[in-house]
């Protein structure tokens, strides 16, 4: 980091480990001293930043928590909170230069503290501003507001760029930053490692192990690895994640879709997992399924780093990451049947 960086308070609403935060935790080292993060939800974020050494703070969300992706109209209450939460914000960037958002939410608080205490905000943009991902009266609140008070806006793919410019967000704010991933944990798997994590699991040592590593939602497209499995009779499936916000009826959901398609012993839900590149290593195969969009995919360069082939769905940022037939398969989404037949080739 030079020594000209400036110092960040790096603002995220979710205290889960998702991919944006996973980013954020490298991103937050990188700038060490000069990093202070504050989270709008408790939870395992925390604990990882503060192991890390990177001061950080918790200011729930409050009544915007209820204000989800599809809503439409948020609450008074809602808005009562990111008043309050901007003033909190606002009193932690005041020893710092910048705020940094790394989520929607993030940047309406950070928005409205960035007026407080006259601090540029970045937004570091990590989806696409669409429908089906969002509603169409988010999409043109979040650009409106970006419009007026981004000072940049970071997009995690050209997709994710192309979706925000597209519903009005101007082009000149906009700059491309592809997640950058450490290749050393994949890296240094041994051999050894990765056939213990297979025995660990109890699958057959020669069996065909296809993997796919998300937390559960159905966008990110479990039930259609299923049901590709249900055409596979001799292979197995791990996956690997957990609900992050809330869907846990969408598991439940997976494992009975499991035992009605038969597959109940092929199919390993082993929740959410520290030792990715372990289970990527010990897996013959990484997939990624998801049937919308995806805005980059980090797990598309984590199983590459894992040097194990990828095959992924076509859309969104996935084919950046991947040249279908080259560095990877790419196949269309929600289509059980070429995603079976791709895993047999
Ligand atoms: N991941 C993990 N443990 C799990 C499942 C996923 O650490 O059990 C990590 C995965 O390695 C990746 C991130 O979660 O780094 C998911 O990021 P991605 O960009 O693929 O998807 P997102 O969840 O951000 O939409
Ligand atoms: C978001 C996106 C994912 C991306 C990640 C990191 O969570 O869903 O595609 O890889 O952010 O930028």
């Amino acid at each position: 980091m030079s020594a000209h960086a400036p110092s960040v308070l790096f603002v995220d609403h979710a205290g889960v480990l998702g991919g944006a935060e996973l980013s954020l935790l490298d991103l937050a080292r990188a700038f060490g001293e000069r990093a202070e993060v504050l989270l709008l939800s408790d939870g395992p974020f925390r604990a990882l930043l503060e192991a890390r050494g990177i001061p950080v703070s918790v200011e729930p969300l409050g009544a915007l928590r209820r204000v989800k992706k599809e809503t439409r109209l948020p609450s008074p209450a809602a808005f009562t909170d990111a008043f309050r939460l901007a003033r909190r914000v606002a009193t932690h960037a005041r020893r710092r230069a910048l705020i940094y958002a790394n989520s929607q939410k993030a940047f309406v608080v950070s928005a409205g503290a960035g007026v407080l205490v006259h601090r540029p905000v970045v937004w570091h943009l990590r989806d696409i501003l669409a429908p089906p991902h969002f509603s169409a009266s988010n999409v043109r609140a979040a650009v409106t507001l970006a419009n007026l008070r981004a000072a940049r806006v970071i997009a995690n793919s050209r997709a994710t760029a192309a979706a925000f410019t597209a519903a009005g967000g101007r082009a000149s704010l906009v700059r491309i930053v592809h997640n950058g991933i450490d290749p050393l944990p994949f890296d240094a798997v041994r051999d050894e490692d990765a056939a213990a994590a297979r025995l660990s699991l109890g699958i057959p040592k020669d069996a065909f192990v296809v993997s796919l590593f998300g937390r559960f939602h159905p966008w990110k497209g479990q039930q259609v690895l299923l049901q590709a499995l249900a055409a596979l009779p001799a292979v197995h499936a791990l996956f690997v994640g957990a609900p992050l916000f809330g869907e846990e009826a969408f598991e439940s959901a997976l494992h009975a879709q499991a035992r009605k398609l038969g597959v109940g012993d092929r199919a390993h839900f082993l929740g959410f997992r520290l030792d990715v590149p372990e289970l990527m290593r010990a897996s013959d195969v990484v997939a990624h399924a998801s049937v919308y969009p995806e805005p980059f995919g980090r797990v598309i360069v984590e199983g590459m780093l894992a040097r194990r082939p990828v095959i992924a769905t076509r859309d969104g940022g996935v084919g950046e990451i991947i040249t279908d037939g080259e560095t990877g398969v790419l196949v269309p989404p929600n289509d059980a049947e070429a995603l079976a037949k791709t895993i047999a080739m």
